[in-house]
């Protein structure tokens, strides 16, 4: 009992010891954080916040696989192409199905636009994007409802991983903005410990032409005009967002422009030969996971590409 207690004492001078900055004790969330993320310095800190679309499972997949990228949270938005109810739900179903659902946070974000365009994206499409994993004709898998969240929403996990951070750290944002330029605005001093911000989508003009990129919403084939417009719906579903993190003064932006999106045209037969190439093989659930595209999203079967 007696070792017992001077062990205890140990462990607390040892907390106590990392509960200072500037001088100032730690609140007890702070240094809730500050054990968790245990870095790894010799790998690249990567926060990606999603608004959890099938091709963001893709590449999250992927980027739990780089052995030189340390994936230090996802974070998720609920105003692009998945609803409020699915964005947060979904990550976690997804990271248990691929086995990965132990050691990464997922903080549940914003569900509202700064400022949108008035852009609505097609139900039918979000719908499907929802139930991609569960639904019959789809995947038809189970979902676990024993997974829990962090702690954190995303723009706690959002700061507090940056500001916690050893080294500057690169987010990846797949979806809207909104989380980010919601967590710059309640801390600006985050910003110094952004390395690099990556957006998806991105068709970046000079910053006074945001409104260019958005589409004309009174066109009568509207919501497919959004394929005429320059933009990607993760700007004008947000425009202000994209406004507050393009003039925050994060030094690197790198923007995937649509037009280089589709340059990269992939249907099922080049997706195995690509996979025979390099000698890649994929478990029944992920195969399924990315080949089932158009099957679950398409209302017909003419469009037989994965982008
Ligand atoms: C979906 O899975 C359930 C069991 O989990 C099974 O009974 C059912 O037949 C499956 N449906 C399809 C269309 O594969
Ligand atoms: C949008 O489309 C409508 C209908 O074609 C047209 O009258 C209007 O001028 C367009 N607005 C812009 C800003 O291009
Ligand atoms: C797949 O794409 C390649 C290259 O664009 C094309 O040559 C081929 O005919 C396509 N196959 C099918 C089944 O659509
Ligand atoms: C691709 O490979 C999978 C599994 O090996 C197979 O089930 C599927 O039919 C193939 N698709 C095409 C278009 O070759
Ligand atoms: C399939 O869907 C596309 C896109 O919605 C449409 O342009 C095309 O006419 C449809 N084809 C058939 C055969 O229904």
């Amino acid at each position: 009992m007696r070792d017992h207690r001077i062990l205890l004492t140990l462990v607390f001078l040892k907390i106590v010891n990392n509960c200072y900055v500037d001088s100032r004790p730690l609140t007890f969330i702070e240094q809730q954080v500050q054990l968790c993320i245990n870095q790894d310095v010799k790998r690249q800190p990567v926060i990606i916040d999603t608004d959890t679309d099938v091709d963001d499972l893709w590449a999250i997949h992927y980027l739990l696989n780089v052995p030189t990228v340390d994936v230090l949270a996802i974070t998720t938005v609920g105003n692009g192409y998945s609803k409020p109810f699915y964005s947060g739900s979904n990550i976690l179903t997804f990271l248990d199905l691929i086995g990965c659902s132990n050691g990464i946070g997922v903080g549940y974000g914003v569900n509202l636009p700064l400022m949108s365009s008035g852009y609505i994206i097609p139900s039918s499409l979000l719908n499907a994007i929802d139930s991609y994993m569960t639904a019959a004709t789809c995947l038809n898998q189970s979902v676990n409802i024993f997974l829990q969240p962090s702690p954190f929403g995303a723009i706690e996990l959002i700061k507090l991983s940056l500001k916690y951070s050893k080294i500057p750290v690169d987010i990846l944002i797949l979806g809207t903005m909104t989380n980010l330029a919601t967590a710059i605005s309640e801390d600006r001093s985050i910003i110094s410990k952004i390395g690099s911000v990556y957006f998806s989508g991105g068709q970046f003009k000079s910053i006074n032409s945001y409104p260019s990129l958005v589409p004309n919403v009174t066109l009568p084939n509207y919501p497919d005009s959004e394929e005429n417009s320059d933009g990607s719906p993760n700007a004008y579903l947000d425009m202000l967002a994209v406004q507050r993190v393009g003039m925050s003064g994060i030094k690197n932006i790198v923007a995937m422009p649509l037009i280089i999106q589709n340059t990269m045209p992939i249907n099922l037969t080049q997706l195995n030969e690509t996979l025979k190439r390099l000698n890649i093989q994929l478990k029944p659930f992920v195969l399924n996971f990315i080949s089932s595209f158009v099957k679950c999203t398409s209302p017909n079967q003419t469009t037989i590409y994965l982008k």
